[in-house]
C-alpha cells in the first residue's frame, strides 16, 4: 500500500548571501514577488498539492518567517472594525489550522541535506515533500501537485527535473539517467554539482521533491560532499534501487529567487499574470524598453 502524502518540509536556514544586503536582519524567504512572501508560495503550492502538516527548519534570524503563519490579533481586529474585508480574506488564506506548522531549528547551516535530517522526528515514517521556497514555480498544475500525482503511481521519489546548459551542470544536482520519456525520466544515479566533463546529463535537480522516510538513515551518516556541506543528493542517490526514483519534466516555469535575476523576472511575470497589474506593468515594460 502507497502512503499518503500528507507532510512537507520547508528548509529555510540558508544565509542568503547572494541576496545581502537585504538578507542581513530579514529572512530570505521573505522577500515578497509582487505582494506575496516566498514561504507563502511554497506553503500554498503544498496545500494544493494535499499537504496537511508543515515542518519549517529554521535558523537565527529567522523569526519573520514563523509569524508570517501566526494569527495577528491586533490586525485581524483592527481590520474587521474598519470593514476592510478584502484585506481580512488575505490574512485568512495565509493562516495555517493550529497545529499544522511547527518549526525546528539548524543551529548551524552544514548543507540543505543536514536541514532535512534535523527534521527526521517530524517526518518519522511518512513519506514527505521538500519545498524550497526559492525555486518559485508558474505553471498550471502546482509543481508539487504534479509529483505527487507520480508518487501516487510509482509510491517512491520523485524530484522535479529541468534541463540547465552543459556548462552550468556544477551549480546543481544533476541526474544519471536509465530511460527518458521525454517527461518521465527513470534515475540510475545522482551527482551534486559535476563539472561539465563528468557530468552524468545536463538533467538538473529544481527545489521540488517527494521523499521517502528511508532517506533520514542515509543523512544521519553525515557524509560531507561538494562544498563540505551534507548533501541531500548524495543521500538520495543511495535510495536509487531499492525503491522507485524517478525525475519529472515539470510543467511550468521556474524562476530561481535565491539569484537576483531569477527573482527581477519573476517579479515581471507574476506581475504579467494578475490582471489589476498587467495592463500598468506591460505598458511600462514597453515604453521602457522602447525609450
Ligand atoms: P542555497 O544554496 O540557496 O543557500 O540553499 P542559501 O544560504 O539559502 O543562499 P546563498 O547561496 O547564501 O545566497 C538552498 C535551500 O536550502 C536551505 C536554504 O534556506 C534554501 O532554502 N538550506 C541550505 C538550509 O536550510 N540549511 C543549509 O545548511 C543550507
Amino acid at each position: 500500500m502507497i502512503k499518503p502524502l500528507r507532510k512537507a518540509v520547508l528548509p529555510v536556514a540558508g544565509l542568503g548571501t547572494r541576496f545581502l544586503p537585504a538578507t542581513k536582519a530579514m529572512p530570505k524567504e521573505m522577500l515578497p514577488v509582487v505582494d506575496k512572501p516566498l514561504i507563502q508560495y511554497a506553503v500554498d503550492e503544498a496545500r494544493a498539492a494535499g499537504i496537511e502538516q508543515f515542518c519549517l527548519v529554521t535558523g537565527r534570524g529567522k523569526t519573520a518567517l514563523v509569524e508570517h503563519f501566526d494569527i495577528a490579533f491586533e490586525l485581524e481586529a483592527m481590520l474587521r472594525e474598519r470593514h476592510k474585508d478584502a484585506e481580512l480574506k488575505l490574512l485568512h488564506e495565509a493562516s495555517l489550522p493550529p497545529g499544522a506548522f511547527v518549526e525546528v531549528r539548524q543551529q548551524v547551516p552544514l548543507g540543505l541535506g543536514h536541514a532535512i535530517w534535523c527534521a527526521r522526528a517530524f517526518i518519522g515514517e511518512d513519506p514527505f515533500a521538500i519545498l524550497l521556497p526559492d525555486d518559485l514555480v508558474l505553471s498550471q498544475t502546482p509543481c508539487l501537485k504534479q509529483l505527487a500525482d507520480v508518487y501516487d503511481q510509482t509510491g517512491g521519489c520523485v524530484v522535479a527535473v529541468t534541463e540547465v546548459p552543459h556548462e552550468k551542470t556544477s551549480s546543481y544536482g544533476i541526474l544519471d539517467i536509465a530511460s527518458d520519456d521525454g517527461k518521465l525520466v527513470a534515475v540510475k544515479g545522482l551527482v551534486e554539482k559535476p563539472r561539465p566533463e563528468v557530468a552524468p546529463s545536463n538533467l538538473s535537480i529544481i527545489g521540488r521533491y517527494v521523499m521517502r522516510p528511508e532517506v533520514i538513515a542515509e543523512l544521519a551518516r553525515m557524509d560531507r560532499g561538494a562544498g563540505n556541506e551534507v548533501q541531500l543528493t548524495d543521500a538520495m542517490a543511495r535510495l536509487i534501487g531499492r525503491m522507485p526514483f524517478h525525475g519529472l519534466r515539470y510543467e511550468g516555469h521556474r524562476f530561481d529567487c535565491g539569484s537576483k535575476v531569477g527573482f527581477l523576472e519573476a517579479q515581471i511575470a507574476f506581475a504579467l499574470k494578475r490582471p489589476d497589474l498587467a495592463p500598468a506593468v506591460s505598458a511600462f515594460l514597453k515604453n521602457y524598453v522602447a525609450a
